[in-house]
């Protein structure tokens, strides 16, 4: 197969994506990587060639990869994840009213461009969770614990485009993240940055029926195949207050070798083992 791998300067030395190249390479696949944060990018030329079989994306929030990778969709190109999928995701606020609108275990969300704006929240909301709507990696999220904090905090809180405000989910400073590749989920230990100084190893852990279940149903509400859950858990249970096209995947077993399987088989290598025949020429849709 012939991939091409948009990569964000940010995961430019990771493992992931970097090993699962490597992997897909050593399997005999073809693999272009582009750098959308930092080379120039001939549009037409790469978009239009049709040479891919499939585009993967491992860029952050916020970077000019899926705007690439939407590109790549509109002419009828394979992407791993599906690209509205993405943007479903990557934009917090739209994540949000689909989560609601699907009944997803998910906190109270609020929307605003100025922090200032949260202060017409009643007091009950508050503690409040405020961060970017397309942040990831725990950019600038804060924990603003009443009213008169977010008064003092507002003035530091900005983001370029929207910022989101959650109830803060009551819990112990562990996070689950719940990891999903080629249909299997994976949980990892990981302490919350809203909670720095409790100590936490990160470590995988059994996943219980309850939460391969919401994990299961957060896929399905948003279209993702290759994707992870950030859950805590509250007073009333599991919490989603976060999903992510493809994640780090820390602590999986043989993640690599899984993700690169992974790709291969949503790219359309369905049924072929690692290392067989090359695709055929893909015939694109809007021309070569
Ligand atoms: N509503 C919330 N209640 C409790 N903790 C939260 C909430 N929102 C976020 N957190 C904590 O902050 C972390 C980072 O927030 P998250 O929404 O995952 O943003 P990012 O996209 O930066 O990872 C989460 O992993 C979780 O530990
Ligand atoms: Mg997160």
């Amino acid at each position: 197969m012939r991939l091409c791998f948009l990569v964000e300067e940010q995961y430019r030395y990771d493992g992931m994506p970097v090993d699962v190249i490597r992997q897909l390479t050593a399997w005999g696949h073809r693999v272009d990587v582009l750098r959308p944060g930092s080379s120039l990018i001939r549009l037409s030329e790469e978009v239009r060639s049709g040479r891919h079989d499939a585009w993967v994306l491992k860029t952050v929030s916020g970077g000019p990869g899926l705007t690439l990778l939407e590109g790549a969709a509109a002419v009828g190109l394979t992407t791993v994840n599906d690209a509205r999928s993405i943007r479903g995701v990557r934009d917090k606020a739209l994540a949000a009213v689909l989560a609601e609108a699907r009944g997803l275990p998910v906190p109270a969300t609020y929307a605003a461009v100025l922090a200032e704006e949260f202060a017409a929240l009643p007091a009950d909301a508050y503690p409040l969770v405020v961060k970017p709507a397309d942040g990831s990696s725990g950019r600038a999220v804060r924990l603003v614990p009443d009213p008169g904090h977010l008064v003092e905090a507002a003035p530091e809180i900005s983001a370029d485009g929207m910022l989101i405000a959650q109830s803060y989910v009551p819990n112990s400073g562990v996070d689950l993240k719940v990891y999903c590749v080629d249909g299997e989920f994976y949980a990892t230990e990981r302490r919350s940055p809203l909670h720095p100084d409790h100590p936490v190893r990160e470590r995988q852990v059994p996943l219980t029926a309850e939460v391969a279940a919401i994990a299961a149903e957060v896929g399905a509400v948003y279209g993702l195949d290759l994707y992870g859950v950030d859950v805590v858990f509250g007073p009333e249970g599991p919490v989603v207050v976060d999903v992510n096209d493809f994640p780090s995947f820390r602590q999986v077993p043989d993640a690599v070798t899984k993700v690169a399987w992974a790709v291969l088989r949503l790219a359309g290598a369905e049924g072929r083992t690692p290392g067989g025949r090359p695709a055929a020429p893909v015939t694109v849709g809007g021309g070569a």
